[in-house]
């Protein structure tokens, strides 16, 4: 379900190096309700995975907090997952598929066969059950990193957070992934967060798109996406309000002023009839809550 807080942001800042160094998010505040799937984008360099880092307590910020169901974190949580963009780095290449998605397991579930049943349930979700055997490097890009998204869900998180998990990958296999990670969430209902410099992609699976300014990273913008579901990767793109959406984003990400509903824009026009979406029923209105 959707709505209560699973992740709240607060008033984050964080710089590197000593004193106020080199910084690199500004005062960031954010509220992410438990089953949303919420895209960040923003300028190359602005702080997407500083942030993405902070909120996986990789990083200490030097300002604010981050609360994951009602909890400060200040080291990596349970129930979190993180899936990077380079999964040819993230997975070792002397194990087993099987073994690469059971390994972080070791820590949670003491019996080899309990974490082995997992690993193979996991493979099952991103449709690599016949791949168990084999190694990374026997696969394609795509299936390696459908392998590093089984090892993130192998361990049941309620929270995913992804780093540009399909920038590697070839156009088509790109979609694939983002119609896996569409029914992964349908399924599993989990609460994801996931970064990409790809504005179609950002509108296409998110329920939000925050879009951040140049660096130091602050919220230029946060879009509802109020489109129909399920998305389909050819009928929902030719959506004239898909189109109107990802023109917004383009503009804010440029810093071009926004222009939802305004004159000049798709305005009403392509919006979606309010019930086309039971996910966004009760918020049917397309809100841009800037916060410049
Ligand atoms: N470990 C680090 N030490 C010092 N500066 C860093 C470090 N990681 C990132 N930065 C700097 O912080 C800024 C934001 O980086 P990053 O979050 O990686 O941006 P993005 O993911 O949006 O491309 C950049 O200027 C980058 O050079
Ligand atoms: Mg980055």
């Amino acid at each position: 379900m959707t709505g209560t807080a699973m992740l709240e942001i607060t008033g984050l800042t964080h710089a590197f190096g000593p004193g106020t160094g080199h910084p690199a998010l500004d005062d960031i505040t954010l509220t992410i309700g438990e089953g949303e799937l919420v895209s960040i984008v923003g300028p190359s360099g602005c702080g997407k995975s500083t942030l993405l880092r902070c909120v996986a307590g990789l990083i200490r910020p030097t300002g604010g907090s981050v609360v994951l169901r009602g909890a400060p974190v200040d080291a990596v949580p349970d129930g979190l997952a993180v899936v990077f963009q380079d999964y040819s780095r993230s997975l070792f290449p002397w194990l087993s598929v099987r073994d690469n998605v059971a390994l972080p397991l070791r820590r949670t579930r003491p019996g080899r066969a309990q974490r082995q049943a997992a690993a193979l349930d996991a493979l099952g979700t991103v449709g690599l059950t016949g791949t168990a055997q084999k190694y990374p490097w026997q696969l394609s890009g795509g299936m390696q990193q459908r392998v590093a998204i089984a090892r993130a869900l192998a361990c049941d998180p309620v929270l995913l957070l992804m780093d540009e998990p399909f920038g590697s990958v070839d156009a088509q296999t790109r979609e694939d992934l983002e119609d896996l990670i569409l029914a992964v969430r349908q399924d599993r209902q989990m609460t994801i967060l996931m970064v990409t410099h790809d504005i179609d992609e950002s509108v296409y699976v998110g329920d939000r798109v925050i879009v951040l300014t140049p660096g130091p990273a602050r919220v230029r913008a946060d879009l509802r996406v109020d489109l129909p579901a399920p998305r389909d990767q050819i009928t929902t793109k030719a959506l004239a309000w898909f189109v109107h959406l990802r023109t917004e984003v383009s503009r804010l990400v440029r810093g071009q002023p926004g222009d939802a509903g305004g004159p000049g824009s798709a305005g009403e026009a392509g919006r979606p009839a309010p019930g086309d979406d039971s996910r966004d029923r009760n918020r049917s209105r397309a809100a841009r809550a800037s916060q410049e």
